[in-house]
């Protein structure tokens, strides 16, 4: 088989990664922890063509150029590395929402790469194997390989074998993620720069990276506990607290816009009026809400209010990374 389309599904960290203590592995400074997000999809196909010349990708209908061509191009190599592949690729993908807005579209491309491209090169690898794999093209991607809830392991060695992400359970839980997005555009500082910058610059990095064991311990004694209080301040805490280091860089990196300042204050009000969520937003301006199933509907109706709310969905717990066979729906 040296054609194979895959799937991956985008994940949203709770507990956040922000910095890293290897650059070129993609190794995090800090572990953390995300839930996988159904229906947030980047589908992509691979094939492998004795007749290529060089790597073709097409993303969204569109060829890429430049550095995001060269990332992947290495990506790529690695899985040639591996499966002593010797051809070019031709590439095609497809993300169903805003690509590199800080609605995690690394996250899922990445993942959905690693499966596609080392299923078309021969290779069959465990979960935890192409989990290291994904999590060189980026950090993040590392986690949308399983559904669910999923803690992402900073580990301890140079050679980054023991920094892979697993499920941590919670499967039967009915929580939900609403997104308020916020813009369609690209980020204007992407993830890994403003990480390094963060990390290099910001005198509340160290603060950020000492905190976090606790965050990481809390979140998952309250995915176990079924706690969505308890996991939702968490949430926000760990949130805040990534910006923060962020903002305090040198010069500061503020990822959040009005709309996303508006919400994360809309969100505390509700809970004040009773419904339970809690605030969360990545490398982007997009809103984020963690909450109960049974309040979601409230929850997406409240955001869509917020001036700047472009649209809202709201995204039930996700599946792994699978490889689809043409039959299944299409993003
Ligand atoms: O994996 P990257 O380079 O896209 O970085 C992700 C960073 C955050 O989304 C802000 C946090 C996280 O843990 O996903």
């Amino acid at each position: 088989m040296n054609k194979v389309t895959a799937v991956a599904n985008t994940n949203i960290a709770l507990v956040k990664y922000w910095g890293k203590r290897d650059i070129p592995l993609n190794l995090p400074a800090v572990g953390s922890i995300s839930l996988t997000l159904e229906g947030l999809l980047t589908e992509t196909h691979v094939e492998f063509k004795t007749e290529l010349s060089h790597d073709v990708f097409v993303m969204n209908g569109e060829t890429v150029h430049g550095k995001p061509l060269i990332r992947l191009i290495s990506f790529l190599d690695k899985v040639r590395a591996i499966a002593n592949q010797k051809n070019y690729a031709h590439i095609s993908t497809h993300n169903n929402f805003p690509t590199a807005s800080g609605l995690a579209s690394s996250a899922s491309g990445f993942a959905a790469l690693a499966l596609a491209a080392t299923r078309a090169a021969g290779l069959e690898l465990s979960g935890r194997d192409l989990s290291i794999l994904a999590r060189q093209g980026s950090g993040s991607a590392c986690r949308s390989i399983f559904g669910g809830f999923v803690e992402w392991h900073r580990g301890e060695r140079a050679d980054g074998l023991d920094s892979y992400a697993e499920p941590i359970g919670g499967d039967d839980w009915d929580v939900r993620l609403v997104v308020g997005v916020t813009s369609e555009g690209k980020k204007a500082v992407l993830s890994t720069d403003g990480m390094e910058h963060t990390r290099t610059t910001s005198p509340y990095y160290q603060t950020w990276v000492a905190e976090s064991p606790r965050d990481l311990k809390e979140a998952k004694q309250a995915i176990s506990a079924r706690n969505i209080e308890k996991l939702g301040v968490v949430t926000e805490r760990s949130c805040l607290r990534m910006h923060a280091s962020a903002l305090g860089a040198d010069p500061g990196v503020a990822y959040f816009r009005g709309a996303t300042i508006e919400g994360y204050h809309r969100i505390v009000a509700l809970r004040k009026e009773g419904v339970p969520a809690w605030f969360t937003c990545d490398a982007g301006p997009h809103i984020k809400a963690l909450t109960a199933a049974e309040n979601a509907e409230k929850v997406a109706a409240a955001l869509a209010e917020v001036p700047g709310v472009l649209r809202t969905q709201i995204c039930a717990p996700g599946r792994a990374a699978r490889v689809i066979t043409g039959r299944e729906e299409r993003a």
